[in-house]
């Protein structure tokens, strides 16, 4: 069991945190960790996150079989293979394909946790067996949530808490408290708080409201992603 767990509400607070030696799990619930979490367990051979679109192209401009991914303002980048839609992952697209990817506020925060000893890709399609492995953590657990550009957003809040609530008899931060407190008011209906979030409704008004259902399902998935020397992988 880990001996402390924090939750950092966005990226823009991890510089305030040190994160040497311990063990982050970041999330992007929409929807960039749901659509890594499902890339890798449809067999996607690595994701490599960056942070613009420019490094993007030029990555994959240097290796072989791989897919361009992510979104700006929720919508797939011209020249992209793939937007940032879960539902795009498939088996049949992604299987034995790298990814790079880039998107708005989770693959920013992925950079950003560069400094922890291990760092872990979470959603609700992969709570349990992400809960699974951090059961096994020793030292201090710290989850970072993506956000909304630099602000608080309450989905991914609320997978934090999910993972607090799951991780019973560890001492607890106030922001890990909160976030308990807040799974706690939203885990009977997950589909709801997707829909009446921030995020949830922009992506709805583009469209895109259809990944809700799909970022709503909890274990959907048994894969825990990890992000080593810059490239996620099972
Ligand atoms: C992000 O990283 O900001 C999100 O994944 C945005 C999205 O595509 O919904």
């Amino acid at each position: 069991m880990p001996t402390s767990i924090d939750v950092v509400f966005t990226p823009d607070l991890l510089p305030f945190s040190d994160l040497t030696g311990k063990t982050v799990v970041v999330t992007d619930i929409l929807r960039a960790t749901t659509t890594i979490t499902l890339a890798v367990a449809n067999g996607a051979t690595a994701i490599t996150p960056v942070l613009t679109p420019e490094d993007a192209f030029r990555l994959a401009a240097d290796q072989p079989n791989t897919l361009i991914g992510g979104e700006r303002g929720g919508v797939k980048v011209d020249g992209f293979d793939l937007g940032n839609s879960p539902r795009e992952y498939t088996q049949a697209v992604v299987s034995d394909r790298q990814i790079v990817l880039t998107t708005t506020n989770g693959t920013r925060t992925l950079q950003a946790c560069r400094a922890a000893e291990r760092i872990l890709v979470g959603s609700f399609l992969n709570l349990r067996a992400t809960v699974d492995q951090l059961a096994q953590v020793e030292g201090e657990l710290v989850i970072a949530c993506s956000g909304r550009e630099g602000g608080f957003c309450t989905e991914d809040t609320v997978f934090a808490g999910a993972c607090v609530a799951a991780l019973e008899e560890t001492q607890l931060t106030d922001a890990a408290e909160t976030a308990k407190l807040l799974y706690q008011t939203h885990r009977d209906d997950l589909l709801g708080m997707l829909k009446n979030c921030y995020h949830g409704r922009s992506l709805a008004r583009i469209g895109l409201g259809e990944d809700l259902e799909f970022c709503a399902q909890v274990d959907l998935v048994d894969v825990a992603p990890h992000l080593i020397d810059g490239r996620i992988t099972a």
